[in-house]
């Protein structure tokens, strides 16, 4: 570190490049590992050599580039519509398709195509006041965002405890004169589980109502197991009823961060989705998107890769984290005290344990002290904590390791036992009101449970764990909010 790391972003005098990089590295040292196969969330990593170093060059070429106006920058129009139409055809619409007409536009992430999907299906509704949604419980988290940024009722439909997929009927009860947008996962985040888009997708249009399929998670894999061999059920354009469908290229196309597709079967459907605005003195703005000025790094860094791997490399690769996950939930299979939430039949393996003398957030510690980084998953409704695994094609020259430290860990969890809370504790975090909670309080909680100051977060996350699990959902997110606006304090 040079003696300008603790004054902030900005010195006083600049600093020469090869210290700057030196101090990003520094401070990345301290991020979980990125590559290597061993975390099995937040990151999507192909393995393959080179393709980092191609998919900075195409950032670094287009960084400056600015998606504000596709006139002046007619290279990232071109290639936005490449990426747009490669998805297209990879989900069942295009040229000789049933759904030949499907347009899209390119958005910073899932959550913005979600945002987006939802605003379109509020905004061709003008007539309504008090446009509403309906969604399995098991849908991304982005659609409750989605719905209190637009003002819009989110009806969740439970989901079954065996199968994690809601019951269509269920859906088709929910669906009130109001409900502008239905909505099914292909498949779920937490469980890896595929909806039954066809007959979720019968009962929207049956209401004359919009259904979308998120596919942000598995867009990019399914339609790859599928030419595999694997039964992946209907979930694309191919199945009527479908009006808009999200994919993230910066999840299985392995794309860097930025990058997702929102489609829809038709441009009269997308059209509500688009924001302009002549009424001032400067520029008319017309923004597709939410973000008005974008940089162009993230999409030419999707179109290399997409350019570089292309249909064969998708396919080696699918191949690959299809192989990882039999691996993987072999292991768990293998292992006393887990049982899988659901058969995988996505990229997803995603275990709980029903043995008291096992603890899952303690296993999930024992197993990041072994170097493998999972995410716990609270318990929720009537379905149980469980730990969920991303699976990418990099894991799968790991998955021999995966099952002896997976074994290792369950003895080391059993051993260290469960973990017990003050039964005082445990009584206020279920009883104490959300509103109650005060930046003080929650700082005070933060210092015992070993979480504050400027060290980040502890290695050991079960008693934190523990105690989040004890509480109502709206308390948790109380809770992480003052505790994520405690980390986010300025570096002065
Ligand atoms: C099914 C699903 N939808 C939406 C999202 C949100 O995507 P993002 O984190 O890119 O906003 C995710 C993220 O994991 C997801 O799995």
């Amino acid at each position: 570190m040079t003696d300008t790391a603790d004054v902030g972003a900005l010195p006083a005098r600049g600093m020469p490049a090869a210290d700057v990089l030196g101090e990003i590295r520094a401070l990345r040292a301290a991020d979980r590992p990125t590559h290597g196969g061993r975390l099995f969330a937040y990151v999507y990593d192909p393995g393959v050599a080179g393709l980092d170093e191609l998919a900075q060059a195409a950032y670094a070429e287009s960084a400056h580039v600015n998606g504000l106006d596709p006139t002046a920058f007619p290279s990232l129009l071109a290639m936005e519509n490449a990426l747009v139409g490669a998805a297209a055809r990879l989900l069942g619409g295009g040229p000789g398709t049933g759904a030949p007409d499907v347009v899209g536009s390119v958005t910073s992430g899932g959550t913005e195509s979600l945002l987006l999907a939802v605003k379109a299906a509020r905004d061709a509704r003008p007539d309504l006041t008090e446009p509403r949604i309906v969604a399995p419980a098991s849908a991304h988290a982005a659609f409750a965002k989605a719905a209190h940024y637009l003002r819009v009722t989110l009806d969740t439909v439970p989901v079954d405890p065996v199968t994690l997929r809601p019951d269509p009927a269920a859906v088709a009860a929910a669906i009130r004169p109001e409900t502008v947008l239905v909505v099914a996962s292909a498949p779920s985040y937490a469980h890896g589980v595929v909806d039954p888009v066809t007959e979720i997708a019968a009962v929207a249009q049956a209401a004359d109502v919009r259904c979308h399929v998120d596919a942000c998670f598995g867009g990019w894999a399914l339609p790859w197991l599928r030419r595999l061999g694997a039964p992946v059920p209907p979930f694309d354009f191919a199945v009527p009823g479908v009006t808009s469908i999200s994919v993230d290229l910066h999840k299985y196309a392995y794309a860097p961060k930025g990058v997702s597709v929102l489609l829809h079967r038709d441009p009269a459907l997308r059209a509500p989705q688009f924001f302009a605005y002549a009424d001032w003195p400067g520029y008319t703005m017309v923004n597709p998107v939410i973000a008005s000025t974008r940089s162009g790094g993230p999409i030419a860094a999707a179109y290399a890769t997409l350019r570089h791997l292309g249909e064969d490399g998708y396919l080696r690769l699918a191949a690959a984290t299809r192989d990882a996950v039999t691996g993987l939930a072999d292991a768990v299979r293998a292992t006393g005290g887990l049982r899988l939430m659901a058969e995988p039949e996505t990229t997803v393996v995603c275990f709980t344990s029903d043995d008291p003398g096992l603890d899952l957030f303690v296993l999930v510690d024992e197993l990041t002290a072994r170097g493998w980084h999972t995410q716990p998953q609270l318990t929720y409704a009537d379905l149980p904590a469980s730990v969920h695994l991303t699976v990418t094609a990099a894991v799968a020259p790991r998955v021999a390791e995966f099952g002896p430290a997976l074994a290792e860990a369950v003895a080391a969890a059993r051993a260290a036992g469960p973990v017990v809370l003050p039964p005082e504790l445990l009584a206020l975090a279920g009883s104490l009101a959300p509103e109650a909670l005060t930046p003080d309080l929650v700082a005070g909680l933060a210092g015992g449970l070993g979480l504050a100051g400027g060290a980040g977060v502890p290695d050991r996350m079960a008693v934190v764990n523990t105690l989040l699990d004890a509480a109502p959902a709206r308390l948790r997110e109380r809770l992480l909010a003052e505790f994520v606006g405690l980390l986010q304090r300025p570096a002065w």
